[in-house]
C-alpha cells in the first residue's frame, strides 16, 4: 500500500559541478528504473537547478528535494529560500526539522509546523524529521519525546493525500556517528509515530504516510530496517554522497 522511499540528504556537500556529476552518475546507476521505490535526492540549495536539469535531460528516475525552506512567500528575509523558488526549480520534496537545523540553527517544532503548512500549500512534500538525543534515549523516554514532536509538528495540518507527507525518524545519536539503531529500535519508535498519526488523522491516512528511518543507514543494513512493519524507507546522509552506495540502497529496497 505504501511505496518505499529512499531519500538522500547531501547536507552541505558537493559544489555545483560535483553535484551535477553525482546526479549524472546516479541517473546512470539507476537507468533500469527503481520499481516501486520512490527515490529523492536533496542537494544544497545552489545545486538544485543543476540537479533538476540532469533529471530532465537524463529522464532520471528520482525526484528533487530541498533541505530547507522559509515559510514566507517573499520579502526581506536575507539568505532564505521561498517555497515558490523551490517549485520553480522543480523541487517536489523538502526536508524540514532535521536535527542539525534544530541544533545549530535553533529550528523549533513551531517553525517545522509552519514550514510543513507552507510546503503543502505549494504541493511540495515535506520530509519532516524527528528524533531524540542520546540523553533522552538513555533515560528511556524516547517514545514520549518523539510522539510529542510529531504532535507539535503536525498541528493543524490537513493531509488529503497521505503520499504527500513523509516523516523521518532519526535518532540523533545515530546520525553520522556510524552508530545505528537496531531495526527493533527503529520499529518501536516508527510504530509509535504511526499510532500517533492515526490518532490525529485517522487510521487510513496514517497507513498511507511513509515513515523513514535515518541515522548511519547504508547498503549493508538498510534491508534489516525495511523488513520492519512501520519502516517504509530511509533518509540517507553519508551513504548518499556516492552513486554506487546510494543506488545499492535503492536496489536493496526494490
Ligand atoms: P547519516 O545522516 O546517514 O550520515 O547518518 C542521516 C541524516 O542526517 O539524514
Amino acid at each position: 500500500m505504501r511505496n518505499r522511499m529512499i531519500a538522500g540528504n547531501w547536507k552541505m556537500n558537493k559544489t555545483y559541478t560535483e553535484g551535477v556529476q553525482l546526479a549524472q552518475d546516479l541517473a546512470e546507476a539507476l537507468s533500469d528504473g527503481t520499481g516501486n521505490v520512490d527515490v529523492v535526492v536533496c542537494p544544497p540549495t545552489v545545486d538544485l537547478k543543476g540537479v533538476s536539469t540532469v533529471i530532465d535531460q537524463q529522464s532520471a528516475p528520482f525526484a528533487l528535494g530541498a533541505q530547507n525552506v522559509y515559510w514566507e512567500e517573499s520579502g526581506a528575509y536575507t539568505g532564505e529560500t521561498a517555497p515558490n523558488m523551490l517549485e520553480a526549480v522543480g523541487a517536489t520534496y523538502c526536508i524540514i526539522g532535521h536535527s542539525e537545523r534544530r541544533d545549530y540553527f535553533h529550528e523549533t517544532d513551531e517553525d517545522v509546523n509552519k514550514k510543513a503548512k507552507t510546503l503543502m500549500a505549494h504541493n511540495i512534500v515535506p520530509i519532516s524529521c524527528c528524533g531524540e538525543p542520546l540523553e533522552i534515549r538513555e533515560a528511556g523516554t524516547h517514545v514520549a519525546y518523539v510522539v510529542d514532536q510529531i504532535k507539535k509538528d503536525t498541528e493543524g495540518l490537513e493531509i488529503s493525500d497521505p503520499a504527500k507527507y513523509v516523516v523521518a525518524y532519526e535518532p540523533i545519536w545515530a546520525i553520522g556517528t556510524g552508530k545505528t539503531a537496531t531495526a527493533d529500535d527503529a520499529q518501536e519508535v516508527c510504530g509509535a509515530i504511526r499510532a500517533t498519526l492515526a490518532e490525529i488523522f485517522g487510521q487510513e491516512t496514517a497507513d498511507g504516510i511513509r515513515i523513514l528511518y535515518g541515522g548511519s543507514a547504508k547498503p549493508e543494513n538498510v534491508a534489516g530496517f525495511l523488513e520492519k512493519e512501520d519502516v517504509d524507507g530511509a533518509l540517507v546522509g553519508g551513504a548518499s554522497l556516492k552513486a554506487d552506495s546510494f543506488s545499492a540502497m535503492v536496489k536493496a529496497a526494490m
